[in-house]
């Protein structure tokens, strides 16, 4: 398949098959996604593979998000929507694998009137490391839709990352993205893109 095809047809998958997916393809889409651009090529990352009673765990804790995501979700879409965006977060549509993307943990402090320069030295750090965590993440899921898989970049989970970490001994990092990855079990239809983001200059 080729790379424009990819991108364009990948879909966020919601609900997966009860199908186990073999060791060897995890293995290959991770090593395919571990070649994303990183800042000064640091790679400051961790991948971290969920499957069996960990998993069954993992999803009891990410079901308690939907009361923070509710109240968000209710500000943007109609019922009919709102009930299968949270449908996904009762049980990750029963994925029987979850990866979580983490990057060390932020030490810098957040001052006021440091100006623009002085800001980003402070968040620098941060900033190259969950950029090059959403290169990442974004490689994973064309990775796996590309062998057959289907997956679905999540951040709602964010809200229960302190038990999220303390169920997988997780101290000194931070989450930035929890892909649920399995055999897809529906085809959605693509949601539109916005037009008009693209500002020419000098054309
Ligand atoms: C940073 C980020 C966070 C996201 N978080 C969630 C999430 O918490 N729950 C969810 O169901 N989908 C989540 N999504 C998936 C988006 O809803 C989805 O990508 C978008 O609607 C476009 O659909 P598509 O991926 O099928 O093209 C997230 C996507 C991104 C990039």
């Amino acid at each position: 398949m080729d790379l424009d095809r990819i991108i364009k047809e990948r879909r966020s998958i919601r609900k997966y098959q009860l199908k186990e997916i073999p060791q060897e393809l995890l293995e290959e889409v991770l090593e395919t996604a571990l070649w994303a651009p990183s800042g000064t090529n640091k790679q400051d990352w961790e991948l971290v593979v969920v499957r069996g009673k960990e998993r069954d765990r993992l999803l009891e804790i990410v079901s308690k998000s939907q009361e923070y995501i509710l109240p968000y979700l209710k500000k943007l879409f109609p019922e009919k929507i709102i009930k299968i965006s949270l449908q996904v977060f009762k049980n990750l549509g029963g994925a029987p694998v979850v990866i979580l993307v983490y990057i060390p943990k932020d030490v810098t402090g957040y001052e006021r009137d440091l100006g623009d320069q002085g800001r980003y030295h402070l968040e620098f750090h941060r900033y190259n490391w969950l950029l090059s965590a959403a290169a990442l993440t974004q490689n994973l899921l064309l990775a796996a839709y590309s062998k057959g898989l289907g997956t679905c970049w999540m951040t709602g989970p964010k809200y229960v990352e302190k038990e999220i970490n303390e169920l997988l001994n997780i101290t000194d990092k931070e989450l930035v993205s929890i892909v649920p990855i399995g055999y897809p079990d529906q085809s959605p239809p693509a949601p539109p893109r916005k037009e008009g983001v693209i500002k020419w200059v000098g054309f």
